[in-house]
């Protein structure tokens, strides 16, 4: 496995592929699907330069794939996640593995997932989904491996169908908040390419555009991995967004001179305080729109929230490589060997956070009731 770090595959044409495979925000592939009895995905690192796919026809491939963020973005790695259990029990059961064996497989992929990257709970989310819809499969009167292998496929399906409707429901909640004419500043990229389509933060904004609201955007270009500039430009670009790409320092003095009217993010894990882990660089990006009485809004489907963490210390944060630092897109810009420290995501305490957009409508503070009550919403819908 050592030597598979998303291949690039042939592109399957557009007319041949499944309309769940078509993004409607970026009139291409979504950036996870499932096409002839394939795992697919657009490969993030290589944007905007080259757009190209790969495939994962085992577990392991798609665990890389998170962990090397060929796929990334809270929800779309969750779907990943989802298929890979699918892949899973899809190889106990051409192994000849019966029900339980199947079962079993399921639920060993769903550990070695869940390890590919620590931060975004929807990835835990979707995989505890797919391994209690297989448990609960399992006990049905004359549920056979087969079957259950293929309702497995069908329910990865319905994950990402959901995250879809999930989205268009917190673009709708989150542009009734945003002004006519209003600049809005952006972190990271939490648009089509980040979840199944449209997105969390960038589906308000594309909703906005949509309205005829006339928003411009400032796109921070989000160092070191820089999802701004190689894939929220990109996806603003093609769906002609007006926008501006800016250097991460350069949004405080933005805020200072009045130019921004409303921040907005995603967001990877809210503890059940409305304490929130995004990307990293958002808490500076809060602190400076709360000085400068900037609403800042996250926009976070309902599974994005993990009541089980208290508050954001019990958030693990990822650190990643320091050559993600030391070098941009393969070319060093740091002394050799230059000491890094990389975390992956930083935490905004709740009280820099005016209000947490949801798929079942807008949390304000205090947190601790409004996220509690919206999750049981989404549960009991
Ligand atoms: O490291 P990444 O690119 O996976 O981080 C993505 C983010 O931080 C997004 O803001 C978050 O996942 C929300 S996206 C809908």
């Amino acid at each position: 496995l050592a030597t598979f770090a998303g291949e690039p595959v042939a592109k399957p044409a557009m007319d041949a592929i499944p309309e769940r495979a078509r993004s409607l925000a970026t009139k291409t592939y979504r950036p996870v699907f499932w096409h002839d009895d394939m795992l697919f995905l657009i490969d993030q690192r290589a944007l905007p330069t080259d757009f190209e796919l790969t495939s994962c026809n085992t577990v392991a491939m798609v665990g890389e794939c998170i962990n090397l963020m060929v796929v990334r973005g809270a929800p779309a790695i969750g779907a990943a996640g989802a298929y890979g259990l699918v892949i899973g029990a899809r190889k106990a059961l051409s192994d000849g593995g019966d029900l339980a064996a199947v079962v079993a497989a399921a639920k060993a992929a769903k550990v070695e997932l869940d390890a590919a990257r620590p931060t975004a709970v929807n990835l835990e989310w979707a995989t505890a989904r797919m391994a209690a819809i297989a448990e609960a499969l399992a006990g049905i009167d004359g549920m056979t491996a087969d079957r259950l292998t293929s309702t497995l496929l069908t329910e990865a399906h319905e994950l990402c169908d959901l995250d879809v409707r999930t989205n268009m429901a917190m673009s709708r909640f989150g542009a009734d908040l945003v002004p006519e004419g209003a600049n809005m500043l952006h972190h990271c990229n939490t648009g089509a390419l980040a979840t199944i389509d449209f997105g969390t933060a960038l589906g308000v904004i594309y909703e906005c555009h949509a309205q005829g609201k006339g928003v411009h955007v400032w796109v921070d270009e989000t160092r070191p991995r820089l999802q701004g500039a190689r894939l929220t430009a990109w996806e603003l670009m093609r769906a002609g967004v007006p926008m501006h790409l800016i250097a991460d320092g350069a949004s405080g003095g933005l805020m200072r001179a009045g130019k921004v009217d409303v921040v907005v993010f995603g967001a990877d894990r809210v503890a059940a305080n409305g304490d929130t882990a995004n990307k990293i660089g958002t808490y500076t990006m809060c602190c400076a729109a709360r000085e400068n009485g900037v609403p800042a809004y996250a926009v976070v489907p309902t599974s994005t929230i993990d009541l089980t963490v208290p508050t954001g210390e019990g958030i693990p944060i990822e650190e990643r490589s320091g050559d993600e630092v030391r070098c941009i897109k393969g070319a060093q810009v740091a002394p050799e060997d230059c000491p890094v420290f990389n975390p992956a995501f930083d935490v905004t305490p709740a009280k820099m956070i005016t209000g947490i957009i949801t798929e079942m409508g807008v949390c304000y503070p205090p947190f601790a009731v409004s996220l509690r009550k919206a999750k049981e919403a989404a549960e009991e819908a």
